[in-house]
């Protein structure tokens, strides 16, 4: 289903589901020419509640049809988060004629009378390219005795093993499974308990290898989600791990903690299975919320959005390694230019503008400070109504301020600052996507990124860009607005 008419707050380039609640993405998965996202849902109202897997196809990562609910709960229980592979060699003998999608989930049953709820691993399949969905008559196929905490199965063909691995949230930690079938689960390894952040309960793992920049050498990169905990204002948010990976157990090879977003709305992202090899990228996308405050942001009928899909890569500085995040270049389509600017010098007094009134902004700027105290930009999105990105570059920080940014006071969290520590705040490079109710924004190239909602009544009108006692050089600016050709 395509969404013609924009309602208030409704994202013109994210995934938001046409009606009803959503949260984590699912199912990620690339299939005969077709991405499709299958999503957390409750088809019943706007908040929380019994999870199915919602459903959507695109052929380019950015527009996306949305198709019937694939997955409703049934006796074992609702759906959970999970995953889904094509099972190309029929492991599982359930595609006698061709290759098809298999979906590995959780079933959530609800423990009645006080008693724990249950959490267990389940199977369906498609024979139809996912239009509709088969349930295994043998689910469910991994349970385990005491853990209440067992879910998010995120499954990948082993090449070097010949074997299926699931990696599932267990609690404060991510277990490691494996399987010839997909149908018997052989436990393997358990990994996190001295690592990581333990501030709230692991959830969404994912587990995959990517090849290192500039080398020929590979490593294993572990996202883990962990949920909100009361006590930290950054609420539920996504740490990652780099190591190595032998068949049967993820090692970390470093210390400290590492978090795939500064922002508040990037949670519960995983990345797509079976991309081509020709393709050869690691795509991921995420819930851009926050479980602090996702079941009370202020839309009506339908809540929730996608991030915008991000390729990952793996860089190296000094022997560190981290992620870099950089948007889907199908993405770029979406755009013309609108204006372009090079070696302005912005001072106090002469701030410099671009007008903008369009239903999506991207806006990239390469700034270099001279001796300005603070500088930045303001996203004036009505006569009262902005947010702000100021560098102060004697703390050597970012700090995004939604305070301002419209409709806010739904949570007292929803106006706390967010701050990236920035390794030189003296010569930037950033990129920022606005669209109805979100900001994102990657720093030099993807190496730091910032996803954050807001709630503006218009997109923008004008972009300012300022410094404070000093001057900056604008030394390239370039704003672009939605393409003509789509
Ligand atoms: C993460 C999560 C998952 C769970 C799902 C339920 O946001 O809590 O761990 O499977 O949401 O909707």
């Amino acid at each position: 289903m395509k969404i013609t008419k924009l309602e208030k707050y409704r994202p013109a380039l994210h995934f938001s589901p046409e009606k009803n609640w959503m949260n984590d993405p699912n199912g990620l998965v690339f299939f005969k020419d077709e991405y499709h996202l299958f999503y957390q849902h409750n088809p019943h109202g706007s908040t929380w509640g019994p999870m199915h897997w919602g459903h959507a196809v695109s052929k380019d990562l950015i527009s996306w049809d949305e198709l019937e609910i694939a997955l409703h709960p049934d006796d074992n229980g609702t759906i959970f988060s999970g995953s889904a592979v094509v099972d190309w060699n029929n492991t599982t003998g359930f595609f006698k004629e061709e290759p098809g999608l298999v979906a590995i989930f959780t079933h959530h049953s609800e423990g009645d009378h006080g008693k724990q709820a249950i959490q267990t691993q389940s199977l369906a399949y498609s024979l139809d390219n996912g239009r509709s969905w088969i349930k295994y008559d043998g689910n469910p196929v991994l349970a385990h005795p005491s853990k209440p905490d067992f879910r998010d199965p995120k499954v990948f063909w082993h090449k070097e093993t010949k074997k299926w691995i699931m990696v599932l949230a267990t609690g404060q930690t991510i277990s490691l499974y494996s399987s010839a079938n997909l149908k018997e689960w052989k436990f393997e390894s358990e990994f996190g308990e001295s690592c990581g952040s333990h501030e709230g309960v692991w959830e969404c793992p994912d587990l995959f290898e990517l090849s290192i920049e500039y080398s020929n050498d590979k490593k294993w990169v572990l996202i883990v989600s962990i949920g909100d905990n009361p006590n930290y204002d950054e609420g539920s948010r996504t740490q990652y791990f780099v190591g190595s990976f032998d068949g049967k157990k993820f090692t970390s090879e470093h210390e400290d903690i590492k978090w795939l977003d500064y922002g508040k709305d990037n949670y519960a992202g995983v990345s797509f299975s079976d991309i081509p090899e020709a393709d050869g990228r690691r795509i991921y996308l995420g819930w851009m919320s926050n479980w602090r405050y996702a079941n009370q942001v202020p839309t009506e009928g339908w809540r929730s959005q996608m991030t915008l899909p991000r390729e990952l890569e793996l860089h190296e500085k000094k022997g560190d390694y981290y992620l870099v995040q950089n948007l889907v270049r199908e993405l770029d389509t979406y755009f013309d230019i609108k204006e372009e600017r090079k070696e302005v010098i912005v001072t106090e007094e002469e701030r410099t503008f671009f007008e903008v009134d369009d239903d999506y902004l991207e806006i990239i700027l390469s700034l270099k400070n001279m001796n300005a105290n603070k500088y930045g930009l303001t996203i004036e999105h009505t006569d009262s109504q902005y947010t702000t990105i100021t560098i102060d570059t004697k703390e050597n920080v970012l700090v995004l301020s939604r305070e301002k940014s419209g409709v806010v006071d739904f949570s007292d969290n929803f106006p706390k600052l967010q701050r990236i520590h920035l390794k030189d705040s003296n010569q930037l490079q950033l990129r920022i996507i606005i669209d109805s109710s979100s900001l994102e924004l990657f720093i030099d190239g993807g190496e730091q990124a910032l996803t954050s909602l807001i709630f503006p009544d218009k997109v923008s009108k004008r972009i300012a860009l300022f410094a404070e006692e000093g001057k900056v050089n604008l030394v390239y600016g370039k704003v672009s607005v939605p393409s003509k050709k789509g």
